[in-house]
C-alpha cells in the first residue's frame, strides 16, 4: 500500500495510474462500515484509493472537530489487510486556501435535517468531496447510506456539476444488536449504548407497520416518537430520495430518518423503503 501526503505525489500517481480508480472517502476511526465500502470497491475496480482527511470545513463550531476519534495506525493496517492500494492522508493546510472559492449546497435539500440542526454542514462536506473528486479522478466513488442526506447531496452535486463519476450507495452495517456504525459511537457508555438501541427498535416499528401496508407517513412517525419516548428526539422524518417530505409511503423511493441525542452524542440512522 502506498502512503501519500502531499497533493503533487498524489497528482503523479494518478496521472501514472491505469485502469478504474475506486475511492473511498473517509474522516479515519475506520471501522466495519467502512470497510464494507472498501471491499465494495476492492472488488469493482483496479485500484483502490481511501482517504482519510477530518475535515474541518463540515464542523460547525463548537462540534467534536477537535476530540473527532483518530486511530491512524489502526486505520493504516485495516487499509493494508483490505487490499487498498494508495492512502492519501492530507492535511487540513494542503487542502484548504484562506479566502477559496466555495461551493453551496442546494437550500431546499440541505438546509434541512441534519442540515437544519448543522447549518453549513453540507457546503463543508461538497466543498471537501469536490476537492477530492478533482485530486482523484476516481471512476466509482464509495458512500454509505447511513449518511442519506450526505449521500444524496453528492448524487445531485455529480449530476449539477456534469462530474463523470458512478456513485455508489452501500449498505448500512450494523452491530448484532442492530445499532449502526459509527465512528461517534465509542463515545457512548453502556447506558447510552443500551438507550442508543431504541434507535434501531423505532425504524423496525416503522418498517413493520409498513409490512401491514400502512402508508400514512404521520402515523407512522407517531408511532416511532412513541417507541423513543423519554429520548432526546432530534428528528424523525420521511422523505423520497431527493429529501422532498412525503405524506405516503411510496415503495422504492422512501427514506424514515431518525437523529437522536443520547448524553452529549448526537446519533442518525435511518431505513430505505
Ligand atoms: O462521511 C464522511 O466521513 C465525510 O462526510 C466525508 C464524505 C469523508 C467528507 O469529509
Amino acid at each position: 500500500m502506498k502512503l501519500i501526503n502531499n497533493i503533487n505525489s498524489l497528482k503523479d500517481t494518478i496521472k501514472q495510474s491505469k485502469g478504474l480508480i475506486g475511492f473511498v472517502p473517509t474522516m479515519g476511526a475506520l471501522h466495519d462500515g467502512h470497510m464494507s465500502l472498501i471491499k465494495k470497491a476492492r472488488e469493482q475496480n483496479d485500484i483502490v484509493l481511501v482517504s482519510i482527511f477530518i475535515n474541518p470545513a463540515q464542523f460547525l463550531h463548537g462540534e467534536d472537530f477537535e476530540h473527532y476519534p483518530t486511530k491512524i495506525s489502526e486505520d493504516n493496517n485495516m487499509c493494508k489487510l483490505a487490499g487498498v492500494d494508495i492512502l492519501f492522508t492530507p492535511t487540513k493546510d494542503m487542502m484548504y486556501a484562506d479566502d477559496e472559492v466555495v461551493v453551496k449546497a442546494p437550500m431546499l435539500s440541505s438546509y434541512m435535517l441534519e442540515g437544519l440542526k448543522r447549518p453549513g454542514h453540507f457546503d463543508g462536506v461538497l466543498q471537501v468531496v469536490l476537492k477530492l473528486f478533482n485530486l482523484i479522478q476516481p471512476t466509482n466513488a464509495y458512500f454509505g447510506k447511513k449518511d442519506a442526506q450526505q449521500l444524496s447531496l453528492i448524487k445531485q452535486m455529480v449530476s449539477d456539476l456534469f462530474l463523470d463519476i458512478n456513485i455508489i450507495e452501500c449498505e448500512i452495517i450494523r452491530e448484532n444488536d442492530g445499532l449502526a456504525m459509527s465512528s461517534r459511537n465509542i463515545y457512548l457508555d453502556a447506558n447510552d449504548r443500551k438507550l442508543a438501541l431504541n434507535i434501531y427498535k423505532s425504524l423496525k416499528t416503522a418498517s413493520n407497520m409498513i409490512k401491514q401496508n400502512h402508508t400514512n407517513c404521520e402515523q407512522i412517525i407517531i408511532n416511532m416518537t412513541n417507541a423513543l419516548i423519554g429520548l432526546d428526539i432530534e428528528y424523525i422524518s420521511i422523505v423520497n430520495q431527493r429529501f422532498r417530505k412525503i405524506e405516503k409511503i411510496i415503495i422504492g423511493d422512501t427514506i424514515i430518518l431518525v437523529a437522536i441525542k443520547v448524553g452529549k452524542t448526537r446519533l442518525i440512522d435511518n431505513i430505505w423503503i
